[in-house]
């Protein structure tokens, strides 16, 4: 059995719903993963062959103001869930972020680059991939951008505010690849699946700003909105991002077989996907 934790997140659910009959979730009302006690009582009980745990405090301008919460959940929770699986023999799945990077590469990061974060949700998932790390037997996928149909995400946001605006400005000087948890869901079974262990980059192809990301949802979507350029500095968030983080997943295809489709594509998809299900009515 595959254990997901924070199964009512927005990748939980569609690795719950991808996983069938082999999965298994919990989240908060079942499983608190900054207590050792619940993580050890609750992973003890069901003995998973895997756990894999998508819970975090994902705020990532919230971290910054929450330090002891993001340290806590992001970071020593991942040693609870490590503590429980090396004491069972199963697999950990930690899912990570490009925010380790700094973003001052300017080429695709390897698995091997060294990790610099520039924020404290950066710093708290860091801690995390290195607690992962107590057990043996453990992955670490890093991911960027992700937007799906489960939770608040980016795509969302865009489309409610194009039929509320005709014109908008959104960062043109980030760099990454818009991922679908869809995507990112098929990418981690087929790492469990093709016994990968150690860290693995997981992120749909190719790479755009989030300006580009805006228009090209608007042309998918069929909304006349013009998007203006505008930089980080200007946006003023609290916390620092990478300005260019594409993740390199040639890894991941070259171990498992599985090539995660370009963005553009995946967008397509999910908003197909989301067109049809407002149709019939079960979006
Ligand atoms: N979203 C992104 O763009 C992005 C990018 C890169 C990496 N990631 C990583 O991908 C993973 C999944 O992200 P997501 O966006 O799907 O997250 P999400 O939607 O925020 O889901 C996280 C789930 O974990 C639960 N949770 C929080 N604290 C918990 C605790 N102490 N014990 C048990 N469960 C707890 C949350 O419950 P509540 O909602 O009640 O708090 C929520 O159901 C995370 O590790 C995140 O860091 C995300």
């Amino acid at each position: 059995m595959i254990l997901v934790v924070g199964a009512n997140g927005m990748l939980g659910r569609d690795l719950m719903a991808l996983l069938g009959d082999r999965g298994h979730g919990v989240d908060i009302a079942e499983i608190d993963i900054t207590s050792l006690e619940s993580v050890l009582r609750v992973v003890g009980n069901l003995k998973p062959e895997v756990v894999i745990n998508c819970a975090a405090y994902t705020d990532v301008d919230g971290c910054e103001s929450n330090v002891e919460t993001a340290m806590t959940v992001n970071g020593e929770g991942v040693g609870y869930l490590a503590m429980a699986c090396r004491d069972l023999g199963a697999l950990l799945v930690q899912i990570s972020t490009d925010y380790v990077f700094d973003g001052g590469k300017g080429t695709p990061y390897v698995e091997d680059d060294a990790p610099c974060p520039l924020s404290i949700y950066g710093e708290s998932k860091l801690a995390g991939e290195m607690n992962a790390a107590f057990t043996p037997e453990h992955l670490v996928v890093r991911t960027q951008w992700l937007y799906g149909r489960y939770g608040k995400n980016f795509v969302e946001t865009m489309l409610r505010m194009g039929t509320e605006k005709d014109e908008l400005s959104v960062v043109d000087d980030q760099i990454g690849s818009p991922t679908w948890t869809v995507d990112l869901a098929q990418a981690v079974i087929a790492l469990i699946d093709s016994g990968c262990r150690g860290i693995y980059h997981a992120a749909n192809s190719e790479y755009c700003s989030w300006n580009g990301f805006a228009k090209a949802i608007f042309e998918e979507a069929d909304l006349n909105v013009s998007v203006k350029p505008m930089t980080t500095t200007e946006l003023n968030r609290p916390a620092r991002r990478p300005l260019y983080s594409t993740l390199d997943c040639t890894k991941l295809v070259a171990d498992t077989g599985f090539r995660p489709q370009e963005w553009r594509k995946a967008l397509q998809g999910y908003l197909m996907l989301r067109t049809e299900r407002i149709n019939d009515g079960t979006w």
